[in-house]
């Protein structure tokens, strides 16, 4: 679980990660890269874009992936040479082929949605130049290609007062040999994995109440990793989405405690920014009633 109980910070929150566990698959998985199909197929333009410098990356990226699948996961990927079979869905992807971007491609791979960062030389900052981005939490492709890691988190509550500096300055030293993972989360009244939208709510939903809000509400998180590329210095972000109905917490008292107490330290522009509004009257009742009550 992310949250944490106690007074609020805004924070960095980087593990070292092993590269063994770089990708995360589980029970979804079929069901996802199906939904990232249909994604693509429908709406290609706001979930996928890249820029002609990030086409090198893009087939770094892809030639990783093609490497590590069929190794950490032998029941799921097969490597045929020129060709990497998913045995899941039995499709067989070309790796030299040209119908696909290498970065479409590559996200076509696995549930993970990835973000390609270049850094700058003009600007002396990191810019967002190619992703495959099928499952974001509340944030639109296109209005964030091309733009820094600043400009990228300006609607974040507290970002550039207490994270900024720190997070450009990871990005600036971040080693081949040194990939890290982080977590974000949040609560929603929508299970959609394509959330495109929806900060700063502040109407009340009258569907949810104190009774219904394990029923009616879901914990969202995201898994990130940040790795540097060998090959092309380029840095690579994956974003893995997890959604978990709310109601799993009542076979875990302490884990309601420590998520009521952290929204109750919650500063009011996070909580507007996570938008909470709409329930945060609600669930905390809901939290306090199968809590451990300490
Ligand atoms: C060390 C690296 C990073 C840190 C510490 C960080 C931190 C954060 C935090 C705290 C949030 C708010 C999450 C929430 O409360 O819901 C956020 C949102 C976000 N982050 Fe990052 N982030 C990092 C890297 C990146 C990178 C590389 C990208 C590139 C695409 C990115 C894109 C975003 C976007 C698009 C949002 C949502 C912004 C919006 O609401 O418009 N982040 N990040």
């Amino acid at each position: 679980m992310p949250f944490r109980a106690g007074p609020f910070r805004l924070l960095a929150g980087l593990q070292p990660l092993d590269l063994q566990d770089w990708i995360e698959i589980d029970g979804q998985f079929a069901s996802e890269l199906a939904e990232k199909e249909r994604l693509l197929r429908e709406r290609h333009h706001e979930v996928f874009a890249v820029f002609p410098e990030a086409l090198a990356s893009s087939m770094e990226v892809l030639e990783l992936l093609a490497a590590h699948l069929p190794m950490r996961f032998p029941t799921l990927y097969r490597d045929e040479g020129d060709l990497l079979c998913n045995l899941v869905t039995q499709q067989r992807w070309s790796l030299s082929q040209q119908v696909l971007h290498p970065l479409d491609l590559a996200g076509r791979l696995v549930q993970e949605d990835l973000c390609l960062m270049r850094h700058d030389l003009v600007t002396d900052t990191y810019r967002l130049v190619g992703a495959s981005l099928c499952f974001p939490t509340r944030w639109r492709l296109v209005e964030k290609m091309g733009h820094a890691l600043t400009a990228i988190h300006a609607p974040v509550a507290g970002y550039e007062e207490q994270l900024a500096v720190t997070v450009d300055r990871f990005f600036d030293r971040l080693k081949v040999e040194k990939p890290v993972w982080r977590l974000n989360w949040g609560l929603i009244d929508d299970p959609a994995l394509f959330q495109p939208t929806g900060h700063g709510r502040q109407e009340v939903n009258p569907d949810i109440t104190a009774e219904n809000a394990g029923e009616k509400l879901w914990i969202r998180m995201e898994r990130q990793t940040l790795r540097r590329l060998p090959r092309t210095q380029d840095v690579l972000f994956t974003i893995r989405v997890h959604v978990r109905p709310l109601h799993e917490l009542r076979a875990h008292p302490e884990r309601a405690d420590t998520l009521a107490s952290a929204l109750r330290n919650m500063p009011e522009p996070t909580r507007l920014y996570k938008s909470l509004s709409p329930f945060l009257d609600a669930v905390l009742p809901w939290l306090e009633r199968i809590g451990n009550k300490t």
